[in-house]
């Protein structure tokens, strides 16, 4: 059993208070690898900000639970090392969806858990999420529930179609589970595909898809039934359009690719919404930097001579998010 905090690692309570309170969200950005750690870091260093460093059950797969643990504990260090002097870093764990996975986490020193029982009846994700909560909170790890869904993909879990969150259930829900924030449907979705180009319009001028607006109405009706509780939107990517120029003009295929819209993060940013997913700007960063560096230098054969200019595009992109639209910035000083 190793707990978070002789890890360094926070929990999202007090991060959420002064999110909720200053009218901001914290940064939950996925990380797989050395590199997109690396530049989260740097980022959240450079620009003073709490951050969330989200592994989904892939990533687990992907990168091996133990690297990515020591590696959260290396990135408290290496942080100070930038001179960030106090690092409010929290190790969460993204769309866990068994009691068993999280409560792996929590022994194994996540500072903060997913359980994803959206895809359940009403009660089952009820029963599922006070069964984490329980076990989670004698230790002081923190656990976000999901209710509502998004259409697309977390993990193994594929839904064709979205349903909003209802308003009506969010009281009873936060009561009876006991969770500490929750995560709501109100239009996003994963990918970089948000939207079917049917859902949208396109603008006469670039010929580009406008996707939809998020439906703003059902978060004012969850925050006057919840007044100042942490709200989580998933699926927050705004799949920027230079990026994806980028990769089809260097060898890639992403047509259509449509993400939300930074106005819409911003003003959600600023409402009880106070943590935002981003996981595939940072895929879309990593992928056209490395494309680019294919097509120019096709003699290139150093890993790091593709990663790294791929690093320095996603701490441009994580300190954008960051700056222009959570507006966490300097809110860990
Ligand atoms: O919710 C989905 C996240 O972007 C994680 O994606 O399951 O491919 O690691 P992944
Ligand atoms: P995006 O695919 O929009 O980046 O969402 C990531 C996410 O919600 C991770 O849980
Ligand atoms: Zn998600």
């Amino acid at each position: 059993m190793v707990n978070y905090k002789d890890l360094g690692l926070v929990n999202t309570r007090e991060m959420f208070a002064k999110a909720v309170d200053g009218g901001y969200a914290i940064p939950a950005f996925n990380f797989n690898n050395m590199e997109q750690l690396q530049a989260i870091i740097k980022a959240c260093a450079e620009t003073k900000s709490p951050v969330i460093l989200q592994v989904s059950s892939g990533a687990r797969k992907y990168a091996n639970q133990t690297l990515l643990r020591y590696m959260a504990e290396g990135a408290v260090e290496y942080a100070k090392e930038l001179g960030w002097e106090h690092p409010q870093i929290c190790l969460h764990l993204d769309h866990g969806d068994t009691f068993e996975l999280c409560k792996s986490c929590v022994d194994f020193g996540f500072s903060s858990v997913m359980i994803d029982g959206s895809s359940l009846p009403y009660e089952e994700n009820i029963a599922l999420t006070k069964r984490v909560v329980e076990y989670a909170h004698q230790f002081d790890v923190t656990v976000e529930a999901e209710l509502g869904v998004l259409a697309g993909v977390e993990d193994d879990v594929v839904a064709e179609e979205s349903h909003y969150t209802k308003p009506e259930e969010v009281i009873d829900f936060a009561t009876r589970s006991g969770c500490d924030s929750l995560a709501i449907s109100i239009g996003t979705s994963h990918g970089a595909y948000k939207f079917k180009p049917e859902q949208c319009t396109r603008d006469p001028q670039t010929g580009k898809l406008v996707p939809p607006p998020l439906a703003f109405d059902v978060l004012e009706e969850i925050e006057k039934k919840l007044p100042g509780f942490p709200i989580v939107l998933h699926g927050s990517s705004s799949v920027p359009q230079e990026y994806v120029d980028i990769i089809n003009s260097h060898g890639g295929n992403l047509p259509d690719a449509v993400g939300i819209p930074e106005e819409q993060l911003r003003k959600a940013a600023k409402s009880a919404v106070c943590k935002i997913n981003i996981d595939s700007d940072s895929r879309l960063a990593f992928t056209a930097a490395v494309r680019k560096v294919f097509v120019e230098k096709p003699g290139e054969f150093d890993p790091r001579k593709y990663c790294g200019p791929a690093r320095d595009e996603m701490v441009k992109l994580y300190k954008h998010k960051i700056i222009e639209v959570l507006g966490s910035d300097g809110k860990a000083e």
